[in-house]
């Protein structure tokens, strides 16, 4: 299994080039399950393990998909299927999207429930809740739940959370319900956007994606389309925290600062310089971070997905900062092996105090999901000596080339195999 060998106490600078967001390209994928026609998906994290995986559900529901470098082609080859294989949706818990599309195009879906993973139980019954309220019946059957109806109808659904899964699941659903859906409390992060401009271009009308409020109006039959997915704001995150932490001056290219603005507002006040301009961010950083607490909300709060970074930088503070977890209930896997490293942090329920030290030490530690590889990775650049970081299939989940990119920066990495 891989490791990343990192020689850390280098100082990053030079530019980094930011994929497709991976959280972005996975629903429009599956969305490409709406139409018969072909689609064209270009600025996909193709080198992700999880597109990888969505590809391979699409083939098992009946389309083809060809993959050259970023751009993913996705026709129809006859009929599809109506049922996502358990050895796909365990891999990948994002597989439940598919049944928005599934149960409004063919009245029917079989889905095996996701599990909990890592970070947290992650149910879907907001998912379920608002596919009963457009008209579906579910039974739960051997870990499937099958929804079914025969005419799924548009109507007014109000989430409990702004669940982004639920969100984007219901507005493909709702695309290819004739009448006007509309979803209150929705998720508004950027990739809803993202989403809904793609559904606009199948032929829906979309309008509130990325607000609270979104109403689709959808159509019998959509039309195939061809779409640049928007750029990564987490993987954009992680270099600049990265940076941050590691010092230096880093240009993440191709990034937007105003999917980031909460995190850049928080470096700012860390005593970072931060500029950015209509396709980069800069970060500049030449002392030790200032303690700022943080507190993960759904967008436009604090990412979730930057909360184990954002620890990971702290541990390197001045002094003392709460960070609290609101969005999962288990997302602080990070800190114990943090805590391998020198980092002094006590984790009680949903927030961690960290107490910053002057240095971290490289040592062997192990990823246990995505964002908190991403922490050890900010981690091991800013430590003296050597990290060995295993489990980092993990990160390959969400990080395209991750040796490559910070490598560019000038870090010293290596992956051994
Ligand atoms: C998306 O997950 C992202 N994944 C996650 O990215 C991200 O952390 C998360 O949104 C929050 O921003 C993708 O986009 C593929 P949620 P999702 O539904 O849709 C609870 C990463 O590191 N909930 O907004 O699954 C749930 O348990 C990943 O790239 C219910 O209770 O997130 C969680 O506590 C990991 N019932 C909270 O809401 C439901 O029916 C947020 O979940 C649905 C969710």
């Amino acid at each position: 299994m891989d490791r990343l060998i990192i020689d850390g106490g280098v100082a990053l600078s030079g530019r980094v080039l930011v994929s497709g967001s991976k959280n972005a390209a996975l629903p429009i994928l599956i969305a490409t399950l709406l139409t018969d026609d072909p689609c064209l998906v270009e600025n996909c994290p193709t080198a992700l393990r999880d597109i990888r995986t969505t590809a391979r559900l699409l083939e098992s529901l009946g389309k083809k998909v060809d993959i050259e470098g970023s751009s993913v082609r996705v026709l129809s080859t006859g009929s599809l299927k109506t049922q996502a294989p358990y050895d796909i949706v365990k891999q990948m818990r994002a597989s439940v999207l598919a049944a928005g599309p599934l149960l409004a195009r063919f009245g029917l879906v079989r889905v095996p429930i996701p599990g909990g993973c890592a970070i947290g139980l992650r149910p879907i019954d907001i998912h379920l809740k608002g596919f009963e309220a457009m008209g579906a019946r579910r039974i739960a059957d051997q870990g499937d739940i099958i929804l079914s109806a025969p005419k799924l109808k548009a109507a007014e659904i109000r989430l409990r959370f702004p669940s982004v899964g639920a969100t984007e699941n219901l507005m493909m659903a709702a695309a290819a319900v004739p009448g006007r859906t509309v979803i209150r409390n929705a998720a508004r992060e950027p990739e809803i956007a993202d989403l809904g401009a793609f559904l606009e271009r199948l032929g829906a009308k979309v309008s509130g994606a990325g607000t609270a409020a979104v109403t689709v109006e959808g159509q019998p039959r959509l039309r195939g389309a061809r779409h640049r997915v928007m750029p990564d704001r987490i993987e954009a995150g992680t270099y600049l925290i990265a940076a941050a932490a590691a010092r230096g001056k880093v240009r993440v290219q191709g990034a937007r600062g105003g999917d980031l603005e909460a995190v850049l507002a928080a470096l700012r006040r860390t005593g970072a310089k931060v500029r950015s301009g209509r396709d980069f961010i800069e970060l500049e950083m030449r002392e030790r971070p200032k303690p700022v607490a943080v507190s993960t909300a759904p967008y436009p709060g604090f990412p979730t997905d930057l909360q184990a970074p954002w620890m990971a930088l702290m541990t390197l503070s001045t002094g003392f900062t709460k960070v609290r977890e609101t969005v999962f209930e288990n997302r602080f896997m990070h800190a114990a092996e943090l805590t391998r490293m020198g980092a002094q942090i006590a984790v009680s329920g949903a927030a961690a105090v960290v107490a910053g030290v002057e240095r971290l030490s490289g040592a062997p530690i192990m990823a246990s999901d995505l964002r908190a590889g991403a922490a050890l990775i900010v981690a091991a650049l800013a430590a003296r000596g050597r990290t060995v970081l295993q489990r980092v299939y993990h990160v390959d989940r969400g990080y395209e080339a991750v040796e490559r990119k910070l490598a560019a920066l000038g870090a010293r990495v290596e992956r051994a195999r």
